[in-house]
């Protein structure tokens, strides 16, 4: 199958599936005192998209502040709602409190299919609990089950705890002759 082919097939495979997943297919992971969907844009509810960009910008606007990328809050929710782009959503079961969300997509990078993880956010208050790591292993294994080649992310390298993180779950610089930056584009392997 064509790499072109590879992304739609993994795109439409997941809005096939998405609606009403809990993402049965794709994990046998459980995580016990939460609930992680999957869902597009268009679908969260409105309060969701709150939360969402809530803990978006309470994690990352100092982040941004500290480089010398813009923090846009307006451009984040417009690359959100991509339509291609989808979304773990890891919510409490006791009171749905969003607790944790990634977004991604599936695009090419250097002539190969990968899944491009755009965000990994945990709430302030619900961190060191195993969140992100739950939410990793879940996009990792929809990026090997959909036939991907590569996980990407892009990360600030001065985001040391996110940066310690990646490297323990094996990412490596993607373009290591890519110079010298405020970030670095990191990626894993599927095989
Ligand atoms: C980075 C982030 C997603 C980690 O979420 P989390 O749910 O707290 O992470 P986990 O509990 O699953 O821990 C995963 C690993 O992260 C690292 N880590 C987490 N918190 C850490 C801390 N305070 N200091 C150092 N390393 C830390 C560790 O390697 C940890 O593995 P370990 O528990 O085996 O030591 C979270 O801190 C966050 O949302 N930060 C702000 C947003 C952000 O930076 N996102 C990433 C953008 S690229």
């Amino acid at each position: 199958m064509g790499m072109k082919e590879s992304i739609t097939r993994a795109t439409n495979l997941l809005e096939f599936n998405i609606d009403d997943c809990s993402l049965k297919e794709f994990t046998t992971s459980y995580f016990h005192s939460s609930t992680t969907k999957c869902s597009k844009a268009h679908k969260l509810s409105s309060h969701a998209e709150r939360q969402i960009l809530d803990i978006l910008e309470s994690n990352m606007k100092p982040l941004y502040l500290d480089s010398k990328v813009k923090w846009s809050l307006d451009q984040k929710r417009d690359e959100m709602t991509f339509h291609n782009m989808r979304f773990l959503v890891c919510a409490e079961r006791s009171s749905n409190q969003i607790v944790g969300f990634s977004t991604f997509m599936f695009d090419e990078e250097d002539g190969e299919a990968v899944l491009y993880l755009y965000e990994l956010q945990v709430r302030g208050k619900n961190r060191k609990q195993g969140i992100a790591t739950h939410l990793m292993s879940l996009v990792e294994d929809i990026a090997l089950t959909t036939g991907m080649s590569h996980v990407v992310l892009t990360v600030f390298l001065k985001n040391t705890v996110a940066m310690s993180m990646y490297v323990k779950r094996g990412y490596k610089p993607h373009y290591p002759d890519r110079g010298i930056y405020c970030d670095e584009i990191m990626s894993r392997s599927c095989q």
